[in-house]
């Protein structure tokens, strides 16, 4: 299976299906991507801004699952603590520590709750945190899921910053750890270097440090 870090928290994996989480690349536009499946960790427009555009099938919590259907999109509901399988790709939604308001017309609009996805593809597991601070049930994602790649926001401000990044690392434990969300603006600068130095220093977990649009190859452990 390959990943593709498309820049802040968009994500596609590439198996036996194409999955796309969290449509939304600054300066850009996703229509290339092809998704079979969209995932959205919540609906802020930095996560799901193109996946009215893109129409293709989205999973999602129940509150932007509806929006979407509402626009003309095949959506899906799901929720926290629940699985849903699309043709042997596994979808599990995981709690965030995050808000959560679908914008629209510079408002917000009620969108459930935040959250994040443990990905099973192909025997390998990728969890993308979504926007979060830091909440020490991340152990039991790591106990329960096993995920081979965490992806977690290090960019300060709105979600974890370097330091409560490295301690979700260590709860999660899983072997390869990509930092996401930052240095997308300077609101939410930070130092992916220093993420990775310390991390490796430390522990046996390798970080990737990814520049937008890079691939790499994921196997199963
Ligand atoms: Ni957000
Ligand atoms: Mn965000």
């Amino acid at each position: 299976m390959q990943l593709t870090w498309l820049g802040h928290a968009c994500l596609l994996l590439t198996g036996s299906k194409r999955v796309l989480i969290d449509p939304f690349i600054k300066d850009g536009c996703l229509g290339r991507t092809l998704p079979d499946l969209v995932a959205i960790t919540h609906g802020h427009d930095d996560h799901m801004a193109e996946a009215v555009a893109l129409g293709k099938k989205t999973i999602a919590i129940p509150e932007i699952a509806r929006y979407l259907a509402a626009h003309g999109v095949p959506a899906e509901s799901m929720n926290i603590g629940g699985t849903y399988t699309f043709d042997g790709v596994s979808f599990t939604m995981t709690p965030a520590m995050h808000s959560a308001s679908i914008e629209e017309g510079g408002l917000g609009c009620g969108g459930g709750a935040a959250a994040g996805f443990v990905i099973g593809m192909d025997g390998v597991r990728v969890y993308h945190a979504g926007d979060t601070g830091l909440f020490s049930d991340m152990k039991l994602i790591g106990e329960l899921y096993r995920p081979d790649v965490a992806l977690l926001p290090i960019g300060g401000r709105y979600t974890m910053g370097v330091t409560e990044a490295m301690m979700a690392a260590n709860f999660i434990g899983a072997k390869t750890v990509i930092p996401i969300h930052y240095n997308t603006w300077p609101k939410i600068s930070a130092d992916a270097d220093l993420f990775k130095t310390s991390i490796e220093r430390t522990t046996d977990m390798k970080v990737k440090i990814l520049i937008p649009g890079e691939t790499i190859e994921l196997s199963a452990s």
